[in-house]
């Protein structure tokens, strides 16, 4: 497997074989910074959803439908997805993540491949989604996966009649089991975004802190607007700034810009720009399981008090 010194950066090849359970210390050839790796946790079992598995609090008796998206690739839409997930899971609120991208990233991080997808389960003729929803290793999280398959959507379901509602419909069914539904897509606005706004109670729109950021949420935002008059008329938004870099002078330039166009619809919280992201990710687990004192990890549990808090959905 292909690693990275937390050090210097330097891309490292190492033998995964050789590297026990509890890790193995790595020396790097450029830097010559010693550090300890570990193995990439792959899940081998996947439990399935129990049917009659319902949440226990009514206040709300459907789940709250998050969707993440933003038309640029690379703004932390998955991993936000996934650590949102993970901060509203420690609050002790049942959350499914749904991973509606072919790339099925979102499937991976939680360190499964090849497995059933929301696909399969349509393609069988199943609306019942509990065969395909999965239990995590993580308490209170549930995944619905992404695999290769998905990729056929795109192909054969935008001549249905109502193509845009088959999440939707779908998601209905299991609905009452969770506290919030998480919705990864892909960056671009096809089948899977249309399907994943159309489904959404609310949109986070996760934005980096480089050049063409706030085009990005722009196109976004238009979009959005487009869903809302055709299929989703509710629909609502929130701007969640990623990879913010406080000593970094356009990280502060693109912020203050954001702030100044979208005001309240910023989130107070800002995920930090922090190195452990992409190991966490290597190692197929959530930042906070990874390395618990993580700064990014802790603003993704700011982020979840902040959503539980709000006006949003608490
Ligand atoms: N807070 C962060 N600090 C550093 N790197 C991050 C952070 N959040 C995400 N990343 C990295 O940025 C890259 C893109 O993130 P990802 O969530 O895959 O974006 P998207 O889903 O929008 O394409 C990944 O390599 C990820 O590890
Ligand atoms: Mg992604």
């Amino acid at each position: 497997m292909i690693i990275e010194c937390e050090k210097c950066g330097t891309k490292l090849r190492v033998d995964e074989s050789l590297i026990n359970p509890s890790g193995a210390q790595v020396r790097c050839s450029a830097c010559s910074h010693v550090f300890t790796v570990y193995r990439p946790a792959i899940v081998e079992t996947s439990e399935q959803m129990p049917i009659s598995e319902k949440k226990p609090s009514q206040k709300y008796p459907s789940a709250y439908i998050f969707t993440l998206t933003n038309q640029k690739g690379g703004v932390a839409k998955t991993t936000t997805c996934l650590n949102l997930g993970v901060g509203l899971s420690l609050l002790k609120k049942r959350v499914l993540l749904v991973d509606f991208d072919v790339q099925a990233s979102l499937t991976t991080c939680l360190g499964y491949k090849n497995i059933a997808s929301f696909y399969d389960a349509v393609h069988a003729g199943n609306n019942d989604l509990s065969r395909v929803i999965i239990k995590s290793r993580y308490p209170y999280i549930w995944l619905l996966p992404s695999n290769q398959n998905m990729v056929v959507f795109n192909k054969k379901h935008f001549a249905y009649d109502r193509f845009e509602y088959i999440l939707k419909e779908r998601l209905q069914n299991v609905a009452n089991r969770f506290d919030y539904i998480l919705i990864d897509t892909p960056p671009s606005m096809e089948f899977f975004t249309v399907n994943a706004l159309t489904a959404a109670n609310r949109v986070i729109i996760p934005s980096n802190c480089e050049f063409l950021a706030t085009q990005g949420v722009h196109q976004t935002l238009n979009f959005m607007h487009i869903i809302k008059e055709r299929t989703n008329t509710d629909i609502d938004y929130n701007i969640l700034v990623t990879m913010y870099d406080d000593r970094d002078t356009v990280s502060q330039m693109i912020h203050s810009k954001l702030r100044k166009m979208y005001g309240e619809k910023i989130f107070k919280t800002v995920i930090n720009i922090d190195t452990k992201v992409r190991e966490s990710q290597v190692m197929n687990m959530p930042i906070i399981y990874y390395y618990k004192h993580s700064p990014s990890g802790l603003r993704y549990i700011s982020l979840a008090k902040e959503v539980l808090e709000s006006a949003i959905h608490g």
